[in-house]
């Protein structure tokens, strides 16, 4: 039987920071489920489907085939046999991610594909769904949390550090939406799972987190 931990939260709280640091330690395959997402955006951004295009993305999600692989422990995102790790991590990419994440067809399709790898493999899988949809049996389940405030200026230093400029009233503007996307979509909605664990990572450094989660999992 494969360990399972689930960690959620909105944009911003630290998750996949914290997620790949405690898979690391713990030895256990990350997943970031984010990542699909954004895979699944870009094939809509590459054949110029609208988010609301529901006919359109039907089929579009019987001819993307996503799939992820472990290269030196890092998950690489593969769509229709290219490797589109370098593509998913723009702003346009993610904003289509946000918006398109709602249709219930492309859901299906990759919480298929992640139930499958956690009933083979030890996993820390995050995302927004995982604790109560995507594994509702999960060992550990993690709700991750920070304030608005921190949110933004981590964001703010995300995007600084690769050299883009930015603006906090519209990173606020654009997390704040983000959120309430993610809140408030009719199936799998972002949710704190009745039986996840609570962390506000506001004031706590990234180790503390780390530390908290593997002490939670052995415990
Ligand atoms: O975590 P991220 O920013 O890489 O995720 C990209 C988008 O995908 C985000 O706007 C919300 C969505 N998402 C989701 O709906 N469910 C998940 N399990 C993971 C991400």
């Amino acid at each position: 039987m494969s360990f399972t931990i689930a960690i959620d939260g909105p944009a911003g709280a630290g998750k996949s920071t914290i997620a790949k640091k405690a898979a690391k330690k713990l030895d256990f395959l990350y997943m970031d489920t984010g990542a699909m997402y954004r895979a699944m955006a870009l094939y809509l951004i590459r054949n110029n489907i609208y988010e609301n295009n529901e006919k359109d993305i039907k089929k579009a999600c019987e001819k993307a085939d996503i799939r992820i692989a472990y290269e030196d422990g890092v998950q690489q995102i593969y769509l229709n046999g290219e490797n589109v790790n370098t593509f998913i991590r723009t702003e346009e990419v993610g904003n289509m991610a946000s918006k398109s994440s709602v249709n219930r067809d492309i859901r299906l399709k990759l919480v298929e594909l992640q139930r499958k790898t956690a009933a083979q493999e030890n996993v820390i899988m995050d995302g927004r769904d995982i604790g109560s949809y995507v594994l509702p049996n999960a060992d550990l389940k993690i709700f991750l949390t920070a304030d608005i405030k921190v949110r933004v200026q981590r964001r703010y230093e995300e995007i600084l550090n690769k050299g883009l400029k930015c603006n906090p009233e519209e990173i606020e503007k654009d997390l704040k939406e983000r959120d309430e996307r993610d809140r408030n979509r009719e199936f799998a909605p972002l949710i704190q799972a009745e039986d996840a664990v609570l962390i506000n990572t506001s004031y706590m450094t990234i180790d503390e987190v780390v530390e908290e989660i593997i002490r939670l999992a052995r415990t």
